[in-house]
């Protein structure tokens, strides 16, 4: 089973991408996961899509969630939302329309984030639900939401306690998609 986890933050030392990357380490059995990353991804403007059509690193990255059996999206909150960055690369990822059905409807997706305060990114993945369920994914309801994460989510990877919780929703979230 391969997945694709999509980290929502352009920072290098981003505690999301470490998420993304945490995730794939701990992978078990047959299941693999390919982190990806925004970079590249211009601010969606409809003179560009017109004039130019799809960037390229837009249609990388449709390719390699198409290709995938499921979709991880680790989003970092800010100001109590979607960081956007990461909405504008799902606003390109659903142009143009008729794409939108083979990338999205009816994809195993679980939400999850990282931040160094208190809430594990509550209220951003609340606030992505509107969204996902536009793109009409089939929504893993299962959290995971890691806070602290400059502890929890350090240099050489998660702490105890949150590799547990990583394994545990990760199992989860598998067993959802065999479900599928
Ligand atoms: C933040 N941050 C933040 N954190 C949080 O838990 N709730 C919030 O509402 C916000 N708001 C916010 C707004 C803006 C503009 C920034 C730049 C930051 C802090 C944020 O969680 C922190 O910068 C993380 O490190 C961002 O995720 P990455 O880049 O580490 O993946």
């Amino acid at each position: 089973m391969n997945l694709i986890a999509l980290s929502g933050s352009l920072r290098r030392e981003s505690f999301n991408t470490r998420l993304t990357r945490a995730l794939a380490a701990r992978a078990a059995g047959d299941v693999t996961i390919d982190c990806a990353v925004l970079h590249g991804i211009p601010l969606y403007d409809g003179d560009l899509e017109a004039e130019q059509g799809i960037p390229g690193a837009v249609e990388a990255l449709r390719s390699r969630i198409q290709a995938a059996d499921a979709l991880i999206l680790s989003t970092p909150e800010y100001n109590g939302g979607m960081p956007g960055v990461f909405k504008n690369a799902l606003d390109w990822l659903t142009r143009p329309p008729e794409t939108m059905s083979a990338t999205f409807a009816g994809k195993p997706t679980a939400l999850c984030g990282a931040t160094p305060g208190g809430l594990g990114t509550t209220l951003a993945q609340a606030g992505s639900l509107v969204t996902l369920r536009q793109l009409k994914v089939d929504l893993f309801p299962g959290h995971l939401r890691v806070s602290r994460a400059g502890d929890a989510l350090g240099e050489s990877g998660p702490d105890e306690e949150t590799a547990r919780q990583i394994d545990r929703w990760l199992a989860e979230f598998v067993e959802f998609i065999g479900r599928r």
